[in-house]
């Protein structure tokens, strides 16, 4: 197991690289229509913890990938993901005013002005991977482009979001709440991290594998922690209202299942993102650390 010393250095650089790569990635304010660039990178800029670009880069570099090549897919997928919760806190969906402890978009942009910043912000996605500034074979461009817009669509993110909507106030059975956070969570994370193994130069099928094994229960562990935290950390710690879920009368696993076999199942998956990668030593180290900063975080 790497020292957590170590694996706090790398997420801290990671996260000033993607915080450096999405900053040059976004339109200036200056440029005009200003507002729409201004909540763009409002959005954007200066807060979230980066999970789904540390995902990428941690897969990616165990995969064989060079930082520079996982660039513009970890800013992708954090464009995307930022384009998510934009929506996602619109009075339409959760109406809720804080995100990453500032108002929401729409609090400090109007509803108009976030819906558009959030579709931009998901054509910036795709704009990124698809430019020359990524210097990756075009098949292998075309194979991560597919995988995020995947992710992103109707059989993921957004349609996770439709059932999230559709089943409040509707107790769900475990499998059908495992599929919703699968897709309204899941799909991206893992997104993230098969983005960042197809970026290596050379295709090695075994830690391919690896990695979409491990992405899928990371992820699903991702929104069960999300959804325990919600029901047990103060809104200041975590920088959005908390007990949203309650009081929203939303499908979780804490309503599903109660807190304490909600952070069973999270451990669970935990061990289960860990098994395969048994076979690899110290180069999956970063892999083994992301999995338990993800379920044991404490916002
Ligand atoms: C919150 O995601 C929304 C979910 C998908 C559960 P994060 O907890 O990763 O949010 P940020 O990016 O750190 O703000
Ligand atoms: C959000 O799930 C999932 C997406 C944004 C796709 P939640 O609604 O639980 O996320 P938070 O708790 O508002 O961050
Ligand atoms: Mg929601
Ligand atoms: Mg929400
Ligand atoms: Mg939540």
């Amino acid at each position: 197991m790497t020292p957590p010393l170590q694996f706090a250095q790398w997420s801290l650089a990671m996260q000033t690289r993607i915080e450096d790569v999405l900053t040059t990635a976004m339109p200036a304010e200056s440029e005009a229509p200003k507002s729409l660039h201004q909540a763009m990178r409002y959005a954007v800029l200066g807060g979230g913890k980066r999970v789904r670009a540390l995902l990428a880069y941690a897969a990616g570099e165990f995969c064989g990938a060079t930082l520079e090549h996982i660039d513009q897919s970890a800013a992708a997928v954090e464009l995307i993901h930022a384009f998510s919760l934009v929506h996602d806190d619109m009075p339409c969906m959760d109406n809720d005013d804080l995100r990453r402890g500032k108002p929401s978009t729409h609090k400090q942009f109007g509803d108009a002005t976030a819906l558009l910043a959030g579709d931009a912000l998901q054509s910036l996605a795709f704009e990124l991977i698809a430019s020359e500034q990524l210097l990756i074979p075009a098949a292998q461009k075309v194979t991560i482009l597919h995988c995020l817009a995947f992710a992103t669509g109707s059989r993921g993110m957004a349609g996770g979001q439709s059932i999230d909507l559709e089943s409040t106030g509707i107790k769900l059975t475990q499998p059908q709440l495992a599929q919703m956070h699968a897709l309204k969570t899941g799909a991206l994370m893992h997104a993230a991290a098969m983005m960042g193994a197809y970026s290596a130069p050379n295709k090695d099928i075994q830690k391919q594998h690896a990695v979409d094994i491990f992405a899928k229960a990371i992820g699903l562990a991702f929104q069960v922690v999300d959804d325990i935290l919600d029901a047990e950390a103060d809104t200041s710690t975590l920088g959005k209202t908390a007990g949203k879920d309650a009081e929203q009368d939303k499908s979780t696993y804490v309503t599903l299942l109660g807190l304490d076999t909600a952070k069973e199942l999270a451990q669970s998956l935990y061990q289960q993102a860990l098994a395969p990668l048994e076979a690899y030593s110290q180069e999956a180290d970063m892999l083994r650390s992301l999995a338990s900063f993800i379920t044991q975080r404490q916002f």
